[in-house]
């Protein structure tokens, strides 16, 4: 199968190679020009699957280059690069035919959402890299999740296992960063049969994580007996799993930039550069545009690390998830037993009213914990209450209560709750039409018609009541951020 492919025209070289990496890494096939004539002519030579370019060029510009284009090839998409984002320039790109706008500097999620909407519009039915891609293969890997959210993660997992692009996982603690690190990984290992080598970087001294991540001569140091390799030569054409890496010092920051950008490393205390292939997955649960703004993380470490970014979202924003994590985890920690403990419908309905301050780890812990202390055949609403109350699933006890338990009060009307809101946001953003929303949610008319009137949602009426005035704007052109 032949990948897209895609030729950005950018006279900057950094944007140029930024957003080439980040492409290349999703499989797309990657041109560049340097400005709108070479764009033209490389055009006239073979044939692109879309076009991202610049605004402001020496010569034909971004717009003339769209207009040009638009004459040429009218299928053909073009996106339009800007630095400048306002309401005009996104008005003028769109009254001369441009399909899509990014802000620089490009956010690799809204590049994709972009990619994705604009693939799949053309390519519907047929099969394209993004129509492959699904959430199949990863009950073996254990990560679990129904809801919309992980959906996406496991898209983005399924991207990163066929590249080598460097990940960036973020997410709160106990979101499962380390899991989808070796999920991506034991992918990765199936093909090519490489190293994996894990670090965790906040476990090691600042002393010591140069020599341990790049390796040190005889005699750099006191204790350095002998000549030593360091991690990344043991992962060489493999995988480094660099966890908590906002942690790392600026100083070994900066040799990690270097190794990330050309390949090239010095062991400590010696003057040999010596190359490696290694493929960075890092994970941290630090807020990095912080780090960045205070001084504390390199810019351009977190541009190279985000090619393909994985950000894992917290429980209590996925609570339709909680059923299905507590299934897991009964049958996980019950593996062995003969007699298998379940849990009450009330107690399960408890489970979802919590806002997991520890998130997966949290619950993981709840479930282990009333497993081995279970009176009954069931796991009691009392039981959860006691884990909940005595905060001994979580250093950090405050219960906080995930959605109004008054207007909710039962696990299914909780659940309806959320399901309403996710069909409403879907057909909202489809400008009120079934049919558009039901192919996005990949389900047939006929049974978003049915849903929509067990969940009392008519379209009709929304449509005339004006709440879907924003709807149709939000498929094109209107993104500000
Ligand atoms: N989606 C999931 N499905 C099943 N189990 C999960 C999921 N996410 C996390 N877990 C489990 O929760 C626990 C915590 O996950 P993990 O160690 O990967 O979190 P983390 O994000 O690395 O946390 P920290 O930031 O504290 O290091 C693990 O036991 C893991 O197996
Ligand atoms: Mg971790």
């Amino acid at each position: 199968m032949d990948n897209l492919s895609i030729l950005i025209v950018d006279d900057e070289k950094i944007t140029a190679f930024y957003l080439k990496d980040i492409l290349t890494a999703a499989n797309y096939e990657v041109h560049l020009a340097q400005n709108g004539e070479e764009a033209l002519e490389q055009l006239g030579a073979r044939k692109f699957s879309l076009i991202i370019t610049d605004l402001v060029m020496p010569g034909i510009d971004g717009f003339a280059l769209v207009r040009k284009v638009k004459q040429i090839q009218p299928d053909l998409p073009v996106f339009i690069l800007t630095a400048h984002g306002s309401y005009d320039v996104a008005r003028k790109a769109q009254t001369i035919g441009a399909d899509d706008y990014l802000l620089k500097p490009v956010n690799p999620d809204q590049l994709h959402a972009a990619l994705a909407k604009t693939f799949e519009k053309g390519t519907r039915g047929k099969t394209g890299p993004l129509a492959k891609l699904g959430e199949s293969g990863y009950a073996s890997q254990n990560i679990i999740g129904a809801s919309e959210q992980m959906a996406e993660v496991f898209r983005v997992i399924d991207k990163a296992r066929h590249s080598r692009g460097h990940v960036l996982i973020r997410g709160e603690s106990g979101t499962g960063k380390e899991l989808v690190a070796r999920a991506i990984y034991s992918a990765e290992l199936a093909v090519a049969g490489t190293g994996f080598v894990i670090v965790n970087c906040c476990a090691i001294s600042e002393g010591l994580i140069e020599s341990e991540l790049f390796g040190h001569a005889k005699g750099a140091f006191s204790g350095a007996v002998a000549d030593r390799e360091g991690l990344f030569e043991v992962a060489d054409n493999g995988t480094i799993f660099l966890d908590e890496i906002g942690d790392i010092p600026l100083r070994s920051q900066t040799k990690l930039l270097r190794i990330l950008q050309e390949g090239e490393f010095r062991r400590v205390g010696e003057n040999k550069v010596r190359h490696v292939n290694v493929r960075v997955i890092a994970a941290t649960n630090r807020n990095l545009e912080e780090a960045i703004k205070q001084g504390g993380f390199r810019e351009d470490l977190y541009y190279r690390l985000n090619v393909i970014p994985i950000q894992l979202p917290p429980l209590r924003s996925r609570i339709v998830d909680v059923p299905l994590l507590v299934r897991h985890f009964l049958a996980k920690h019950q593996k062995r037993s003969v007699t298998k403990v379940g849990v009450t419908d009330e107690a399960l309905e408890l489970l979802t009213h919590y806002a997991y301050p520890g998130n997966i780890r949290e619950l993981e812990n709840i479930i282990q914990r009333a497993i081995s202390f279970a009176k009954g055949a069931h796991i009691s609403k009392a039981e959860v209450e006691a884990y909940l109350k005595s905060g001994s699933s979580h250093q950090a006890p405050p219960l906080v209560v995930a959605l109004d338990k008054q207007t909710y009060p039962t696990l299914k009307s909780h659940l309806r709750k959320i399901e309403r809101d996710f069909v409403m946001a879907k057909l909202k953003t489809s400008g009120w039409s079934v049919s558009d929303a039901a192919k996005v949610m990949e389900i047939t008319r006929t049974a978003l018609h049915n849903k929509m009137k067990k969940l009392g949602i008519n379209s009709k009426e929304m449509r005339q009541t004006g709440e879907g005035a924003d709807g149709k704007g939000g498929a094109g052109l209107a993104r500000t951020g």
